[in-house]
Parts: structure tokens; C-alpha cells; sequence
């Protein structure tokens, strides 16, 4: 894996700051350590962001699971959203935090907040890594953003590709003859 990586573009140590201060924000909004709330993780890339941003929030919490899916495989462009599978509990009158690692269309945010919306939440926020410069993404409302990046394709910290180093604690970008070919996947 390591030979595969071009550049680090955020190092781990930025992200845990970056996770930490995301973590006293969200904190802090819904009221301290008396809160409640429900974390819930799209699937499969927020995982690792998700499990080290929790572990910084003091509040009593349910977390609920969302598998959605628009980079397929190779898939370098959004291929569409679609929902796999969710498990997110009664979510009506709950305070919702969606967390996400990465905003590119903002197809997947605005699918699932359509659909949690439906749910009827008492709030709901969202928690998102990393955002790329694209208008999609612009327009998607972010409550809680860590990193602004360039449209560069990014692995690691949750990320993959073709579900590969999404182990790798550094978001990194791969070298060029490893996404070779696939460009148009
Ligand atoms: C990635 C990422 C986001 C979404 C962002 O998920 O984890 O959920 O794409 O892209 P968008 O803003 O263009 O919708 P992916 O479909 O690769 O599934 P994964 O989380 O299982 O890797």
C-alpha cells in the first residue's frame, strides 16, 4: 500500500486536532454533556472518522447505521446514490448528527438528509471530513466541516479505492498508474 501513495495531503496528526475541535463544536451546539443524541455514520467511509470523533463527544448517545453507495468499485464519479442498508432506530424527536467522510456531488448527503428528514427529527446536523470545490458541494449545507481539499481523488482515514486503503491513517492522494486506465470507470 505505501508504494501506491503519490503525497500525504492531511497528516493523522491534523486530522485528530481537526476531529477534536469538530467534536467540542458539536458539543458545545447541543447543550454539553447533558445532551442526547444520534450519531449516524454513512457507511462504509465515515467508519473510522465516526469511531474517533464518538469517542471525543461526552453526551449519552445512540448510533444508527447507513450503508449508501456512489463510487462503486473503481468508480472515480459519482455513479448515483443508493441507500444499501440502514438501521437508524426511531429517530423522531431525536437530535440527529449525520457524519460523513467526504462531500464531492453532494448526491449522498442530499439523499440521506431527505430521507432522515422524513423521520421526523427534533434536529439534524451534519459532520463532514473533508469537502471538495465543486458547486454540488457548495450548495450542500455543512454544519460541521474539517477540511477543505482540492478536487484531487483521496484515499485513506476511511477512504478507498475499489475498497482498498481506507487503513491508512494518513488522506492521501495514489500515484497516477495506480488509478491508471480507470479514469473513465
Ligand atoms: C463516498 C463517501 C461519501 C460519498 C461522497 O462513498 O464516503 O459518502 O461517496 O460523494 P458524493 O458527495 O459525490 O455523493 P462511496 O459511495 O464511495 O461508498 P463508501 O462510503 O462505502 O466508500
Amino acid at each position: 500500500m505505501q508504494r501506491d501513495i503519490e503525497k500525504i495531503l492531511i497528516p493523522h496528526a491534523k486530522i485528530a486536532q481537526r476531529v477534536h475541535e469538530l467534536a467540542e463544536m458539536i458539543t458545545r451546539d447541543h447543550g454539553g454533556a447533558a445532551a442526547e443524541v444520534t450519531i449516524i455514520p454513512i457507511l462504509t467511509g465515515a467508519m473510522i472518522f465516526a469511531a474517533d470523533l464518538i469517542r471525543h463527544l461526552p453526551m449519552r448517545m445512540q448510533i444508527g447505521l447507513l450503508a449508501v453507495s456512489s463510487y462503486p468499485g473503481r468508480s472515480v464519479r459519482s455513479q448515483g446514490s443508493m441507500v444499501l442498508s440502514e438501521q437508524v432506530g426511531n429517530l423522531r424527536g431525536r437530535h440527529v448528527v449525520l457524519i460523513d467522510d467526504i462531500v464531492d456531488s453532494g448526491g449522498t448527503l442530499r439523499l440521506v438528509r431527505e430521507m432522515i428528514n422524513e423521520a421526523q427529527p427534533a434536529t439534524l446536523k451534519t459532520c463532514v471530513l473533508l469537502r471538495k470545490p465543486t458547486e454540488g458541494a457548495k450548495e450542500t449545507g455543512i454544519d460541521y466541516l474539517g477540511f477543505e481539499i482540492p478536487d484531487e481523488f483521496v484515499v485513506g482515514y476511511g477512504l478507498d479505492y475499489n475498497d482498498h486503503y481506507r487503513n491508512l491513517p494518513d488522506i492521501v492522494t495514489l500515484k497516477p498508474h495506480v488509478l491508471q486506465g480507470l479514469a473513465n470507470a
